[in-house]
């Protein structure tokens, strides 16, 4: 083992993902997510039996991760976790490893804010693959199940909100729709397939109004539900008939709401570089329009590779790095928290 070198394992439970990776001075070395499975049948996370499935779950990610990382965790310099936002019984689980295994180890102990975990996944790589990091400062879009917001990132440490959604997000969007035609959950990855076979012009949906930077998306939702009761009663087959259509519409929808408003914020900052974050950037859609965007708009885009979008313990541990490097630690008196804002 190289003495200089950090080691950092970065632990993330704050909805149904149970997830552990280990960085080695910022740079991935293994990445371990168990989805946990349970909740497709109710159609959406039940925050029960999630913070169940992480205590399940927890040892055996923490182990794989190591196993992947070739290190055995005398060799940790740090153990880092999600403090928040999310679901508090989640987080409560892989809190209460990281402090035990903190304490055990004598090792210094690291709080993570999820949703800036999320922005510093565009820096998340591992030796082998080569990406170019965006450059401070620059405006990150994070799109997840559970949070809309443009970012301004000015360094690894530094980041303030420009404007978050007043009510869904834009994954909730997506998932909510995608259950209102069927789809299993979590819809967002089907609605993009079926998207794929659609005319996104086909139909034509409101953009909900919210001021200057913030986001709206429950309005969307509505008029989606209203347009489908309407037309289903002019014709019974009309959403299995029109599938693809009313996906490819209301993605073609969430993206312009998305892009319309990111558009906003490079006007308002005069910023170019662009980062994409948080699982929606796995949309297709979303990846390409942003792509085309930036060489019309001669902005600088990054988006993470996709194991680094969706919920991770590898964006913990990058982010992690940073602050470690300030030797910014906390206590055993931490507790999760679940809303955190920043
Ligand atoms: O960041 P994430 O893994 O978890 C949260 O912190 O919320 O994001 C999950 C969200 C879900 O709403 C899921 O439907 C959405 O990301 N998602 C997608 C796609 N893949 C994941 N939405 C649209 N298209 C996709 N391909
Ligand atoms: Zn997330």
């Amino acid at each position: 083992m190289n003495k200089s070198s950090v080691y950092i394992l970065g632990i993330e439970s704050s909805c149904d993902d149970t997830a552990a990776a280990v960085s080695r001075d910022g740079i991935i070395l293994s990445n371990v997510v168990n989805t946990q499975i349970v909740h497709a049948q109710y159609g959406g996370v039940v925050p029960e039996l999630a913070s169940r499935a992480h205590q399940q779950q927890i040892i055996p990610v923490v182990e794989a991760a190591l196993r992947d990382a070739k290190i055995s965790k005398s060799e940790l310099n740090a153990i880092a976790f999600t403090r928040g936002p999310g679901l508090i019984g989640s987080l409560l689980v892989g809190t209460s490893f990281s402090k035990s295994l903190a304490l055990a180890l004598k090792i210094p102990l690291i709080e993570v804010n999820h949703m800036q975990a999320h922005v510093i996944a565009n820096f998340a790589h591992r030796a082998d693959q080569i990406i170019t990091q965006p450059k401070f400062p620059f405006i990150c879009l994070t799109v997840s199940g559970g949070h809309t917001q443009l970012v301004q990132v000015d360094g690894f440490l530094e980041m303030k909100i420009l404007g978050q959604t007043i009510d869904d997000a834009a994954g909730e969007a997506f998932d909510k729709v995608a259950k209102m035609l069927g789809l299993p959950y979590p819809g967002g990855p089907m609605l993009d397939k079926l998207a794929a076979e659609g005319d996104p012009l086909s139909f034509k949906f409101p953009h909900p109004h919210a001021p200057e930077l913030d986001f709206s998306f429950s309005g969307l939702k509505t008029a989606v539900l209203y347009f489908l009761q309407k037309e289903k009663a002019k014709n019974p087959t009309f959403l299995t008939d029109e599938l693809s259509n009313i996906c490819a519409s209301v993605q073609h929808t969430i993206i312009a709401i998305l892009i319309g408003k990111l558009k906003l914020a490079i006007d308002k900052t005069g910023i170019k570089e662009i980062a994409l974050a948080g699982g929606v950037s796995a949309n297709s859609g979303l990846r390409n329009k942003l792509a085309s965007e930036g060489i019309k708009n001669s902005w600088n885009v990054h988006i993470p590779a996709m194991e680094y979008c969706t919920d991770n313990g590898g964006m913990i541990a990058v982010f992690a790095y940073h602050k470690y490097l300030q030797k910014d630690f906390c206590t055993q008196e931490i507790t999760p928290l679940s809303r955190f804002p920043f």
